[in-house]
């Protein structure tokens, strides 16, 4: 159990048009969750490696059954959400809710845990490719309480549009901007107002995306390396790299092109306490989430 507490960027020093620079780089560390699938983890392998209000980013990749077939059997989350974004593969997401999801290639599941959800994420595919990520984006303190929601979005309701410079940009939460052009996501309005585009760059293309000055940002590269701000520092595949604060964000991808997502979100300046699958402010709140899940008071109507 830990504690960590870290104050609102100050924007009154940031430039709308300053462009961001690369700050910080996290490597991907290989690790495992649910029944033991195979994953890359950046944001997350500790306190130190969170970027306020991300808490948590995994790619999971693989061509071989045997890292993905157990899925991740019930589990229970409290005072945050949960977004998978498939590239390729299937799972099917459960929920004591009664929802039931197909994730399929391309689609995402936005789900809110608020005061408490249960539920599995299960392969559908016994060969192939199961490639996606999984985020974990905090609630601000009177929101962790609220009733858990999930939201199934299919390809079709995520916009992709094409860039001046080559590639494409699709659009999963937030407002890109396309070549002068407002290109806004399904997910919009909430409290920590995330941006999340999933970008696609050929070789030695220039991408320029603005983004609220004092929001978080961080780079994760999927395939390829970029160049990222001013000075080019390089970020190479499977690895975050923490944005400074600044309006602008502008790369050039590598030799080789480049598949990144771009993250961006208001940060909450709040304490965070996680115990495993459970992110509140205080240590009592997390005692509190355990007795009501061991009491089974996540899946009892009304909770
Ligand atoms: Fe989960």
């Amino acid at each position: 159990m830990t504690t960590t507490a870290r104050g609102a960027a100050s924007v009154s020093n940031v430039s709308k048009t300053a462009t961001r620079t690369l700050q910080r780089v996290i490597q991907g560390l290989a690790t495992s969750d649910g029944a033991g699938v195979k994953l890359r983890r950046t944001l997350g392998q500790g306190q130190g490696t969170r970027l306020d209000p991300f808490l948590m980013l995994d790619e999971f990749f693989s061509d071989n059954p045997g890292d993905y077939l157990a899925g991740f059997p019930a589990h229970p989350h409290r005072g945050f959400e949960t977004v998978t974004y498939m590239l390729d593969g299937h799972m099917q997401h459960q929920d004591h809710l009664g929802n039931v999801g197909e994730l399929t290639s391309g689609s995402v599941q936005w789900m809110t845990a608020g005061r408490g959800i249960v539920h599995s994420e299960m392969p559908q595919q016994a060969d192939g490719r199961m490639r996606g990520f999984q985020l974990w984006i905090n609630l601000p303190a009177r929101e962790k309480m609220k009733p858990a929601g999930y939201r199934d979005i299919p390809p079709s309701d995520i916009p992709v549009a094409a860039l001046a410079g080559g590639g494409t940009v699709k659009v999963i939460a937030g407002t890109a901007e396309a070549d002068g052009r407002q290109v806004p996501g399904p997910i919009q309005g909430l409290t920590t107002e995330p941006l999340y585009l999933d970008v696609q760059l050929p070789p030695g293309a220039r991408y320029r995306q603005p983004v609220d000055p004092g929001h978080n940002a961080f780079i994760y590269a999927y395939e390829g390396s970029l160049a990222i701000g001013a000075d080019g520092r390089p970020l190479k595949e499977r690895a975050a790299g923490v944005l400074s604060p600044g309006g602008q964000v502008e790369v050039v991808a590598g030799a080789q092109g480049a598949r990144f997502l771009l993250l961006a979100a208001r940060p909450l300046g709040e304490p965070v306490v996680q115990y495993g699958p459970f992110v509140m402010n205080t240590v009592e709140e997390i005692e509190q989430a355990i007795a009501d899940f061991q009491a089974g008071r996540f899946t009892q109507s009304g909770a």
